[in-house]
């Protein structure tokens, strides 16, 4: 069954508290938090004291999405402050390895994202280490935006790659999906959809969730 994470930057940030109940009772499966630093990213979001006020919120697992550069002097900010899945971004990396061997020595989950230009190749002599790959299907840093089907072929590559290897790492979608996306990217081989817009423009939450999940 594929899982869905929505994305909180595109809640209403006066009612956190409330948006985050709201989608818990949808059964969703991960929270989706996108941390954004004004370098990596033409935007800025929040930090750690964000993320451990928001896991004070819920038992949802956080999923924490890390668009900021030198990715490492931050992991353990983000571990402390409740992050159950922390993905960096591939362009920021500079020595990939020993920044998925630092966020699992926290013994959480590793993950790594590609930009849409990104090629799939690149990350694969890390994939094994990984816990996810986060494919993004549109230029992050900002929710709304509009999924680039380019990637779909990208997907596809990530999907042959895993069970030809026989690796658990669950690939997951960012950007630009909602229920008509989702079933492209399922098809193509996506675990987890990222939903921002999608879920929290919508008038009824859980019927949108359901909508990706079986769409
Ligand atoms: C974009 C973020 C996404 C964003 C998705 O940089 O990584 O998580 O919130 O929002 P939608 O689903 O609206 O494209
Ligand atoms: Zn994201």
């Amino acid at each position: 069954m594929i899982k869905v994470a929505p994305s909180l930057l595109s809640a209403d940030f006066k009612n956190i508290e409330r948006e985050i109940k709201r989608v818990e009772r949808c059964k969703v499966d991960l929270l989706h938090l996108d941390v954004m630093d004004g370098h990596f990213v033409p935007n800025i979001t929040f930090g750690p004291m964000i993320v451990e006020a928001i896991n004070r919120c819920t038992q949802l697992p956080l999923d924490v999405h890390l668009m900021v550069e030198a990715p490492d002097s931050f992991v353990e900010s983000f571990v402390k402050s409740g992050a159950d899945w922390l993905t960096v971004s591939y362009e920021t990396c500079r020595h990939l390895h020993r920044t998925i061997n630092l966020i699992k020595s926290f013994k959480i989950n590793a993950g790594c994202a590609l930009n849409p230009a990104t090629p799939f190749c690149l990350i694969e002599p890390a994939l094994e280490e990984l816990d996810l790959l986060l494919l993004m299907t549109v230029n992050p840093g900002f929710g709304g935006q509009k999924f680039i089907p380019s990637v779909l072929s990208k997907i596809e590559e990530a999907k042959r790659f895993i069970q030809r290897h026989k690796l658990k790492t669950k690939i997951e979608v960012d950007g630009g999906i909602n229920p008509q996306i989702a079933k492209l990217v399922k098809k193509a081989g996506a675990n987890i959809l990222v939903a921002g817009d999608a879920v929290f423009k919508s008038k009824n939450y859980c019927r949108t969730i359901k909508a990706l999940k079986e769409s």
